[in-house]
């Protein structure tokens, strides 16, 4: 397994965010989590990006005990995730943000921005042109040099989710990639998400949209009140009388 979670809890106050959840998965895997809100999905990928510190309980990366390292040295073990809003930089332009991005695979010093250093050359040029890739790849060069604070929000999310793709993320945790998107948006980012999948991504992806959720996830784990109620494939979920449960008492809100 390449990422495993044991006995992860999580403690606000009096409450259970996370309650000694287990959790593991596979290289190049694509997991779903879903749960009615304040299921503690977002908590799961905080404990996990090292956002916040678990109470207690281990996260080990490759084998590797991650637990409590810090969110910003998670990009340099190849770790990315993206955010329930979207989270641009409004002021700068679209490639801009894709070129901060990438400031995480870029190591040069001080001395070699002064100098403007062939080194800090090359990795501008290299920037540069993975954001390229990246707007084509997420299908949004028309507006490359749009401000990021004029893009619909649905676009925003797809900047968001390409900031993310510039580190080259080995794996990827993305929390409700498809809220605020209209459905030719959600369509184009399944179609995305199939694509990171190939080439060979591990993709964690928390996600209200079930067409979603069920199309593309080999496997599902269903979160309430912080504890796994169930997990399998989206047929065995989909047919688990505890998830129904849950999924019918929170049909007033249509939140799934
Ligand atoms: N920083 C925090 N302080 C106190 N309670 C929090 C904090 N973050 C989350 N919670 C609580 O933890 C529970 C799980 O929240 P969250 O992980 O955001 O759920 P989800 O993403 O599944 O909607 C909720 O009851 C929420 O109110
Ligand atoms: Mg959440």
């Amino acid at each position: 397994m390449l990422i495993e979670a044991n006995a992860l809890t999580k403690r606000f106050g009096g409450l259970n965010a996370l309650d000694a959840i287990d959790i593991a998965v596979g290289d190049r895997e694509l997991l779903g989590v879903i749960g009615p809100n304040g299921a503690g999905k977002t908590t799961l990928f905080d404990v996990l990006t090292g956002v916040v510190k678990p109470t207690s309980g281990r996260v080990t990366y490759a084998g590797e005990d991650i637990t409590g390292i810090q969110a910003h040295r998670m990009p340099h073990l190849g770790i990315f995730r993206t955010f329930q809003r979207a989270s641009v930089f409004r002021e700068l332009t679209t490639t801009e943000n894709l070129i901060i991005g990438r400031h995480v695979k870029i190591d040069t010093n001080l001395f070699d921005d002064l100098f403007l250093s062939a080194k800090c050359r090359k990795q501008e040029e290299e920037a540069r042109e993975k954001a390229n890739q990246v707007l084509n790849f997420i299908g949004i060069q028309h507006l490359a040099s749009q401000f990021a604070g004029t893009l619909s929000y649905g676009n925003q999310k797809l900047l968001s989710l390409g900031v993310a793709l510039m580190g080259e993320p080995k794996v990827l945790l993305l929390d409700e990639p498809a809220a605020g998107m209209n459905p030719t948006e959600i369509n184009k980012l399944m179609t995305l998400v199939k694509e990171l999948k190939k080439s060979l991504m591990t993709i964690i992806v928390v996600e209200h949209d079930m067409k979603f959720i069920m199309d593309l996830c080999e496997r599902i784990v269903v979160l309430n009140f912080g504890s796994i109620i169930a997990q399998g494939t989206p047929q065995e979920v989909s047919h688990n009388e505890d998830v129904i449960r849950v999924y019918l008492g929170n049909k007033a809100t249509k939140r799934c």
